[in-house]
């Protein structure tokens, strides 16, 4: 069979693929335009609408900062965007780059860090950097996918031999089981162990238990490294991540987090001790053998952590805004699960027996209702990511929303689960076309 006739079988299956003719343009690869903040404008084939958008992690609302614009625009207009050319290590180095690493370090509360172009493919490259053949990783089940795919790339050259363990969601006991086992292992290779887990899980809000963890140092030997994407800048009283807000980062042995959240760029760094990210810098495969970050990003990114260390009003903004929603939404008798960060899900449930396509049409609905007669945008999730009949939406409050715009969305959360209970929303087939066409979405 031919490769791509092949590929095109399977994307009739794929888990995300299957829905594309009911979703593409819509609900998935959706078009927002206008200036990033929460008000901006939803293009769809159908027209253009002003929403009320939940749905970018650009948490202390830098993105849209005058002063960041204008570090921005003074970057890309004395440097280019081509500028440095080159990998970090061949001809992409900068001032400007260990200016940034500097900075970086200091907020982490780490001796160095390392500045990196990616984030997805840095965190890939570290888990390769770090662990050789003979070492064991122990790992979050929750832990995102390019923490999986570091282990991937780990397992292949393991020869078969297993060499990761991975954990319940934050289930210490379990995490001990696995951290015993891996100890004898080490013992048998001569190798070492590498614990993973994130700070802040980005789908549910939920925190690593950084606590629970470090305290098992005291009995198992091993270092740990945590992807802190959601935590840095939000969490702590400096913002400085989950590290920082259990009052555990000195027992963080690498310290990763990316800027394409609260800063509002793109890239990431890894902080640790000198001698850890010198030979992260001169290994990183990611990093080695792929083009530095860009000069006016790095400008950018100066100016934000700038921003972000000497005026607590960003991550204050940010905090009422989360306290409000989320209280509000308690209170309004939502279920919104065990987030302790601004990452605020809300689940409702529809109907648990029907099918999958059903299931689907319901939360379709729902979601076209909230977006186009209340002009709310926020993602969703449904199953079987989560349980069938549960549709979870991730509502991301920044420090540029405002009050209104909370009591806005609650309301509208309201009354679409009013009619989620009556049934409105429930249907055959999944169809949002047909009702977009026509102009009258109703239920
Ligand atoms: C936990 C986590 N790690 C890593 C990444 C990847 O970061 P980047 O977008 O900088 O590649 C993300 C981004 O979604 C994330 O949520």
């Amino acid at each position: 069979m031919d490769l791509f006739e092949k590929v095109m079988e399977r994307a009739k299956t794929a888990d995300l693929g299957k829905y594309q003719a009911g979703a593409d343009g819509y609900f998935m690869f959706p078009k927002l335009e206008g200036e990033i903040g929460p008000e901006m404008n939803f293009r769809t084939p159908f027209g253009v609408k002003p929403i009320l958008n939940w749905s970018l992690n650009n948490y202390l609302g830098l993105a849209n900062d005058p002063e960041v614009r204008k570090a921005d625009a003074e970057g890309a207009a004395k440097y280019g965007l081509a500028a440095p050319m080159g990998a970090r290590m061949m001809s992409g180095q900068t001032v400007m780059h260990e200016e940034l690493e500097a900075m970086l370090a200091k907020y982490a509360k780490k001796p160095a860090a390392f500045v990196v172009n990616f984030g997805y493919q840095a965190m890939i490259s570290i888990i390769d950097c770090i662990v050789d053949r003979k070492d064991v990783i122990v790992y979050d089940y929750e832990a995102h996918a390019c923490i999986m795919d570091g282990i991937f790339l780990h397992k292949s050259k393991c020869g078969g031999e297993k060499m990761s363990y991975v954990y319940p969601h934050n289930d210490m006991e379990k995490l001990e089981k696995q951290l015993k086992l891996a100890t004898k292992k080490v013992a048998e290779t001569g190798g070492s162990i590498l614990v993973i887990t994130e700070g802040v899980f980005g789908m549910a809000g939920d925190l690593g238990n950084l606590k629970g963890i470090t305290d098992l140092k005291d009995k198992y030997n091993f270092r740990l490294l945590i992807d802190d994407a959601h935590g840095f800048g939000t969490m702590g009283p400096n913002g400085g991540g989950t590290g920082e807000h259990f009052g555990v980062q000195d027992k963080v042995d690498l310290y990763f987090a990316t800027f394409a959240k609260a800063g509002a760029g793109i890239g990431g760094f890894i902080a640790s001790e000198k001698p850890i990210i010198d030979y992260l810098r001169m290994n990183m495969r990611s990093q080695i053998y792929a083009k530095s970050l860009p000069m006016p990003m790095v400008v950018g990114l100066k100016k934000r952590l700038e921003l972000m260390t000497t005026n607590p009003k960003y991550r204050e903004n940010l905090w009422k805004i989360v306290h409000a929603i989320q209280e509000g939404f308690k209170k309004d008798g939502f279920d919104i699960g065990k987030t302790q960060s601004p990452v605020t899900p809300v689940y409702m449930h529809g109907d648990p027996n029907a099918s999958d396509v059903e299931c689907t049409a319901e939360a379709t609905n729902l979601l076209l209702d909230l977006r186009e007669n209340y002009g709310i945008f926020c993602s969703i999730v449904v199953y079987p990511v989560v349980p069938k009949g549960t549709v979870m939406f991730r509502v991301i409050p920044t420090a540029a929303h405002t009050l209104e715009h909370v009591e806005r969305t609650i309301n509208a959360f309201k009354e679409c689960k009013k009619k989620l209970d009556e049934g409105r929303y429930k249907a055959k087939t999944v169809d949002p076309w047909t009702m977009l066409k026509s102009g009258k979405v109703e239920f």
